[in-house]
């Protein structure tokens, strides 16, 4: 049939651009978290959080020896920091309260006018330029009057935290409209006492790690009841937590079962209890923990079990699924007496698991980052396989550098691809993904990696007293696909030579 070449040429032009469009309402955003980029650690009445007291008293557990003492300095440079977002374009901007900031105490008996003050100016900044706050209340930085009470293993933690998630909601709840109670508690709870290379510092694999789990499991609870409860009507925000999903796959299609549960060790001890119909821990994780705990002689399970009722507090609390995503491993079982490498990067040893990565995903600077855009998409649908059909905001994605080059294309090539993934997702594979989060949106500080490791759109100088911010490449190529609400950018190569 004759059609007009001029028709023919749009169809198709049309066909390649909307197939590149995100939808309409999707948001874009960038985050940071407190310690790593706020400093001011002794400002005013601020006290210690444990990572204050663990980079002091232990420089040997931070590659570069250093701190977050000054970091990226935004407690002073918040409103370059805002600027930025701007400049961005971003419809969002992730941030996390510092306890230790707010309630110096680690009790709500009394509010820092200093820390009020502070997150308040930073939310009404943001507002002003129509950038909206999503914060965060806990990124790792407990105070450590609460660690020198047992922190996160004690369980009235959960009444703790729920103290300090009222206050803030009272006082942002009107302008704060997304809420994450607590960020990745796989970090801080497994990695941390299964290694001791976070804050506390402490290693107790065996308890201190599932103790701690579960207590977060519960003060998210119990934070998330406070604002249904209290908040809700009045302020109409949502409220959920960001799970660190690393994407397992098997070596092999022999070894599906010790990737299940693997996948149940790292994503459904903080996914299950509150996501799935039946609530509690993963079935199959709390039968092979128990079996495991008897063998080593213990007389209960290392898992601690939930009562009915708690199963019941925990079971529900989301208004969606907050995702922080990075990276795979695949996973095959243990060998009779093969050693298994320490949970949780590269074994899991009381499962028997042994993981490992495939030789085509890419390596990114760290050891523990290979690229894998793929493993993205595949992660959604499990959520929504496992969960239902519900909305996923991804919190977290980014690439690490360890070069301060402005001229990024390895991290503007993982950014395009991973959306590329995202957008796969929603229109293939018909997942509600509602936003994206680029991780992270200033370079700041990596945690026991210290300065080394470069996650930023936007290059710090960490020798400048000022902390100049100077944007990537990746951050003129992220602005871009904002603006467009699409992939489809043109010439990224050239794109450092570009102002905005
Ligand atoms: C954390 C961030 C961290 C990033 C890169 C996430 O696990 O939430 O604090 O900087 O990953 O490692």
């Amino acid at each position: 049939m004759w059609l007009p070449k001029i028709l023919v040429f749009s169809a198709l032009v049309g066909v390649a651009c909307c197939k590149q469009n995100f939808p309409p309402g999707f948001k874009f955003g960038a985050a940071t978290a407190a310690y790593q980029v706020e400093g001011a650690w002794n400002v005013s009445d601020k006290s210690e959080s444990i990572w204050d007291v663990f980079t002091h008293d232990h420089p040997e557990a931070i590659i570069d020896r250093s701190t977050g003492d000054v970091a990226c300095d935004s407690y002073h440079q918040w409103q370059r920091d805002v600027e930025i977002a701007s400049e961005l374009g971003l419809h969002f901007y992730r941030f996390s309260i510092a306890w230790t900031r707010l309630l110096p105490n680690g009790f709500s008996n009394y509010v820092s006018e200093d820390g009020k003050e502070y997150y308040s100016n930073l939310i009404d900044a943001l507002l002003e330029k129509g950038i909206e706050p999503v914060v965060t209340l806990y990124h790792f930085d407990l105070p450590q009057s609460l660690q020198n009470l047992g922190g996160w293993t004690n369980p009235l933690i959960a009444n703790w935290f729920g103290e300090y998630a009222r206050v803030a909601f009272s006082l942002y709840g009107d302008r704060v409209k997304t809420w994450l109670t607590i960020n990745e508690p796989i970090v801080y709870c497994q990695v941390s006492y299964s290694t001791g290379i976070h804050a506390p510092g402490i290693v107790s694999p065996d308890f201190g790690s599932l103790m701690c789990s579960k207590n977060a499991v519960l003060a998210h609870a119990k934070a998330w009841r406070i604002y249904d409860e209290e908040f809700r009507q009045k302020y109409q925000g949502k409220v959920s937590l960001a799970n660190l999903l690393f994407w397992f796959e098997p070596e092999d299609e022999n070894e599906q079962e010790a990737t299940d549960l693997v996948q149940q060790l790292w994503s459904g001890v903080y996914t299950h209890p509150i996501f799935s119909k039946d609530g509690g821990w993963p079935p199959e994780l709390e039968k092979k923990l128990a079996e495991k705990s008897r063998q080593q002689g213990y007389t209960g399970s290392k898992l601690p079990p939930f009562t009915q009722e708690e199963k019941e507090l925990v079971g529900g609390t989301y208004d969606f699924f907050g995702l922080n995503f990075y990276t795979a491993r695949t996973a095959r079982k243990a060998q009779a007496g093969e050693k298994v490498g320490p949970w949780p990067f590269i074994g899991a040893p009381d499962l028997d698991v042994v993981m490992s990565v495939r030789p085509d995903w890419k390596p990114q600077a760290s050891q523990l980052f290979f690229s894998y855009p793929r493993a993205l998409r595949l992660q959604l649908s499990w959520v929504k396989q496992q969960y239902g059909d519900i909305d996923i905001f991804i919190l977290e994605n980014g690439f690490v550098g360890y070069d301060a080059d402005l001229n990024d294309q390895d991290r503007v090539n993982f950014y395009r691809d991973h959306l590329e993934q995202v957008l796969l997702s929603i229109k293939e594979d018909g997942v509600k993904v509602v936003g994206y989060t680029a991780w992270s949106m200033i370079d700041n500080y990596e945690w026991s990696d210290g300065y080394r490791s470069k996650f930023g759109l936007y290059a710090v100088d960490f020798a400048d007293p000022q902390r100049a911010r100077r944007p990537r490449a990746s951050a003129q190529y992220y602005a871009r696909v904002i603006k467009q609400h699409s992939l489809d950018v043109h010439d990224t190569n050239k794109l450092t030579d570009e102002l905005y």
